[in-house]
C-alpha cells in the first residue's frame, strides 16, 4: 500500500513511519508512505500557504491552490482517483471498521487539516472522506494521520509476525480481547488463571470468550450493545 500524506509538518510523519512496526514494514516494502509538504506548492516566495478569511473572523485559512497542488503532484500518474482522506473533528469517527475499509486499498491520500481550515473548495473539489479520530479538537490533522495509518498498516498481510493476533483482537466481533498473562505464573502475589496452564486448549477458548464478552459488557457496554444485535 502506498500513502501520500499531505501536510505542513512532514518531519512528523516520516518521524513516526520510520519507526517500530511501522519501519519494519516500510523497510519490507508492505506500506510506503510519503510526506508531501504543502508549503513546496506555495506560488508566492514566501511559501505562505494561509491566508485571512473572507467574512472575517480568528485564525488563517490554508488556500485552495497549494493544497490542490500538492494533491495533483501526488495522483497525476495514477490509474485512478483514490481516496482522499481529510483529517477533522467535523468527520465520520475512526473505527476498526473503516480502518480495513482502508486496508483494502492501494493507494490512499491524506490531507491534514491545519489552522481554522482549510478553503472548503479545495475539500468539495478532492476529499472523498471526512474522518474524525475522536470528539476532541487537536491543533492539527498530522496525529490524526498517523493513528489512521498505524491502525491500516497492521492489518496489511505480513506486517504483524503473526497475522491471527489482528483477527482475534479488540473490537473484531464487537468484543474487546481477554486478558493476557505471560511468565512469571506468580507476580505480586497474583496468580496466572489456572486455566491457562491446564494445556487444554477448548477450555482457553471457553475462558478467554468469557472474558471478552465480560470485560465488554463492563467496560464498553455501547460495544456490547452491537455484539448482541450482530447476532
Ligand atoms: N484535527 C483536529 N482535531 C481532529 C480530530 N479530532 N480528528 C481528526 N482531525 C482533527
Amino acid at each position: 500500500m502506498h500513502i501520500s500524506v499531505l501536510t505542513l509538518f512532514p518531519d512528523l510523519i516520516t518521524e513516526a513511519v520510520h519507526t517500530s512496526i511501522l519501519g519494519r514494514a516500510a523497510e519490507a516494502g508492505l506500506i510506503s508512505v510519503d510526506a508531501v509538504n504543502i508549503r513546496d506548492f506555495a506560488f508566492n516566495k514566501h511559501h505562505k500557504v494561509d491566508d485571512y478569511p473572507y467574512g472575517g473572523g480568528a485564525g488563517m485559512v490554508m488556500q485552495a491552490e497549494p493544497v490542490y497542488l500538492a494533491y495533483e503532484a501526488v495522483t497525476k500518474d495514477l490509474q485512478r482517483k483514490p481516496r482522499v482522506i481529510y483529517t477533522t473533528p467535523q468527520g465520520k469517527v475512526f473505527d476498526q471498521k473503516m480502518a480495513a475499509e482502508f486496508a483494502a486499498e492501494e493507494e490512499l491520500v491524506i490531507l491534514c487539516g491545519h489552522y481554522e481550515g482549510v478553503d472548503e473548495r479545495v475539500l468539495t473539489e478532492i476529499v472523498t472522506d471526512h474522518v474524525s479520530i475522536g470528539d476532541y479538537v487537536l491543533t492539527g490533522g498530522e496525529l490524526p494521520a498517523l493513528i489512521m495509518i498505524d491502525a491500516v498498516s497492521r492489518l496489511i498481510p505480513g506486517v504483524l509476525h503473526n497475522d491471527l493476533s489482528a483477527e482475534t483482537e479488540s473490537f473484531e466481533n464487537n468484543l474487546l480481547e481477554y486478558p493476557q498473562y505471560s511468565r512469571p505464573e506468580v507476580w505480586h502475589d497474583m496468580r496466572v488463571p489456572d486455566v491457562l496452564l491446564s494445556g487444554h486448549h477448548e477450555n482457553v477458548e471457553k475462558w478467554r470468550f468469557e472474558q471478552s464478552v465480560e470485560r465488554t459488557l463492563s467496560r464498553r457496554p455501547d460495544l456490547f450493545e452491537r455484539f448482541l444485535s450482530q447476532k
